[in-house]
């Protein structure tokens, strides 16, 4: 059984981390994970409390660098840094000079010369963060590229199950929707199998990514079959803005065959834990009652979860500079 530390216990991290950036869940081993929920533990304490702020990265800067939209991953990113008394700068790329031709390279070493001590980046591209890491000096942190990995909400989904379900290894975790596009989808199956969680992915033939067969997990191409005995589902948003061609016949059909509803919802454990990494297009992927029921949805606790998991992950990965 897993245990939050209690934040009574430790005001710093007990060993040290050793990486420099964080961009994927591919690059972590179980003890790494592990370290990073400890500490989040510690956080999310310390975060309910009136005085949340720490000295802990005082003197440093974080740069948020997002060249995708983004609500919750930017602001959880900033308070995180803001804190742990960093000095946070958000840039996007609507008023960045990428709009004027800059390449990615070139903003990454024009921020490098500034000497951030960590930037915090999305971007459409897969592989994108990797390749500005390799630019800088500083730790850098994936906050989403393109459809291939969202390490801190992979994290963030992991600390939520835990405070729930006090451990991961032995869950049944249904992974739901458009799992082709996703960069959450792949994250978590990398992290949960780490963990040691038995994880289905259930989509459309069309949203099921053609390498299904090496990811380790159950497809399902029907969501009752899919869902029937889980302890977990994650349901994922249609990722529209990555699609090019049709891959749903309408929104309507789409939430009739994949969409959560209390009839699907009722083949899964009666304990079952509904998750979503958000931001959540009621009544295409999820049914709106059951995305504001209390009693079954963790949507809003995925979001305080974040916070913690970032300042745990800035915090590692600062020290350990
Ligand atoms: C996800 C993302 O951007 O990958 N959202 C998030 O980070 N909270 C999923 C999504 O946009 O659907």
């Amino acid at each position: 059984m897993f245990r939050l530390m209690n934040h009574t216990m430790a005001a710093t991290p007990s060993q040290t981390f050793n990486h420099r950036h964080l961009l994927g869940i591919e690059d972590l081993t179980r003890d790494d994970v592990y370290h990073i929920l400890e500490r989040a533990g510690y956080y999310i304490e310390k975060n309910r409390e009136p005085d949340k702020k720490h000295a802990i990265l005082k003197g440093r800067t974080i740069i948020n660098l997002f060249f995708e939209n983004s609500t919750r991953t930017r602001t959880s990113f900033e308070l995180a840094g803001k804190r742990l008394g960093a000095d946070v700068i958000n840039m996007s790329v609507a008023n960045s000079s990428a709009k004027k031709g800059e390449t990615l390279i070139d903003t990454a070493m024009t921020l490098n010369a500034m000497h951030p001590d960590c930037i915090a980046v999305r971007h459409p591209e897969s592989g994108a963060v990797h390749l500005l890491a390799r630019k800088v000096n500083c730790s850098v942190i994936n906050g989403g590229d393109g459809m291939h990995e969202h390490p801190t909400q992979a994290l963030l989904d992991a600390l939520t199950i835990l405070q729930h379900k006090g451990k991961i290894e032995g869950l049944t975790v249904a992974i739901c929707g458009d799992i082709l596009h996703s960069r959450v989808a792949r994250s978590n199956i990398k992290l949960l199998n780490l963990l040691g969680a038995k994880v289905r992915i259930i989509a459309p033939p069309t949203l099921m990514p053609a390498a299904v067969h090496s990811f380790n997990v159950e497809p399902f191409y029907d969501m009752r079959k899919g869902l029937k005995d889980c302890d977990i589902i994650m349901m994922l948003r249609l990722q529209m803005e990555r699609m090019e061609g049709n891959f749903i016949p309408s929104v309507r059909e789409y939430f009739h065959f994949w969409g959560l509803d209390e009839e699907k919802l009722s083949y899964a454990k009666p304990d079952a834990l509904i998750m979503h990494p958000g931001p959540i297009n009621r009544g295409v992927e999820i049914d709106s009652k059951l995305a504001d029921d209390l009693n079954r949805s963790v949507i809003l606790q995925q979001v305080e979860m974040g916070v913690a998991v970032r300042q745990a992950a800035l915090e590692l990965l600062l020290h350990s500079q």
